[in-house]
């Protein structure tokens, strides 16, 4: 009786994919630090994405990486149980429609029963990319989240995992390939374009944030977040010029739509008030320094109270005091 009570009272995330779009090291970059995980000298990171669930059975992916077939091989949790076809992963939802969180969902093809939740921006794209349409409609559902609108998804049989998720917007870009130059200072982005979410367990309240991609922290959102037990925020670049004066890309992080971990307007400092128990950086690109255990910048953010997430790093989130 006790063992039930406390496998239905869990929210377990597990970090399927700690890197930013490219993963670490990526295909075509000879830097030392993407030379020293092709050696494994220091450990390599998949795309970004996690796993999350209430009951300990059934998992909701949050974001569906291009490695997302390397992630679910690397995690027995998310293996087949249950007669010839089966996986316990019900369903994705989605934080925007960058590469790096939607070209994952063509690997999800074989008639498997899933559903996928996204904002009406994203569902857009999917629907404007027929490649999209080998997931076939017959099995899976596309649903539409409305900010500020909480949700519960099920199985795709209609079983309720007690997983409850509440998007909400917060300031990003527009994905790469959907840049209209012609259009305002952001390329076109609009409201539903970047979302982040907060994750809980409809029974017991436990909850927890993520946001993987986040371009500046205002008033709003610092409020909504403040208090977490948990949060897992866009760790993308260290410094907003790294892969400009590491000879690495000719992008701030800035023009990318991500906040970076250091300066006066980083992330470190504009999360140091809020009184969050836990902050765990993911979706971090290869040029970021925080990568390699032995490096300075690893060493400042771990001082300065945050983790850096990594591929199969596994948490439970405590149930709330009575
Ligand atoms: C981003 O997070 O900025 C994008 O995933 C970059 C990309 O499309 O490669
Ligand atoms: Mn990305």
């Amino acid at each position: 009786m006790s063992v039930l009570i406390w496998i239905a009272n869990l929210l377990r995330v597990l970090v399927l994919g700690a890197a930013a779009g490219g993963g670490f090291p990526q295909w075509n970059s000879n830097s030392d630090a993407c030379n020293r995980a092709r050696k494994g000298d220091v450990a390599s990171q998949t795309q970004s994405s996690i796993a999350v669930t209430a009951n300990g059975r059934n998992w909701y992916l949050c974001n569906a990486s291009p490695d997302i077939r390397q992630q679910l091989n690397n995690n027995p949790a998310l293996y087949p149980r249950e007669g010839m076809r089966h996986s316990p992963v019900s369903g994705v939802v989605l934080t925007n429609a960058d590469v790096d969180h939607i070209a994952g969902l063509l690997t999800l093809r074989e008639s498997q029963p899933l559903n996928i939740f996204a904002t009406k921006r994203v569902l857009t794209t999917l629907k404007k990319n027929s490649i999209f349409d080998v997931l076939n409609p017959d099995f899976v559902s596309r649903n539409e989240i409305f900010l500020g609108h909480p949700f519960v998804p099920k199985t795709p049989e209609g079983i309720s995992l007690d997983l409850e998720f509440e998007a909400f917007s917060v300031p990003g870009k527009i994905a790469l390939y959907l840049e209209d130059e012609s259009a305002d200072s952001n390329f076109g982005t609009v409201e539903g374009d970047t979302v982040g979410l907060r994750i809980a367990n409809q029974l017991t309240g436990q909850y927890f944030f993520y946001i993987p991609g986040c371009a500046s922290m205002p008033k709003q959102l610092a409020k909504r977040i403040s208090g977490a037990p948990l949060v897992f925020f866009d760790g993308t670049l260290y410094e907003d010029a790294e892969m400009i004066t590491r000879k690495e890309g000719h992008k701030t992080g800035n023009r990318m739509g991500h906040m970076s971990m250091s300066g006066p307007d980083g992330v470190i400092v504009a999360l140091k008030e809020l009184n969050i128990t836990r902050k765990i950086f993911i979706h971090i690109n290869n040029t970021n320094p925080v990568l390699l255990e032995d490096s300075r910048e690893r060493k400042i953010v771990e001082r300065a109270d945050w983790e850096i997430a990594y591929d199969g790093m596994e948490i439970s989130i405590e149930k709330p005091p009575e």
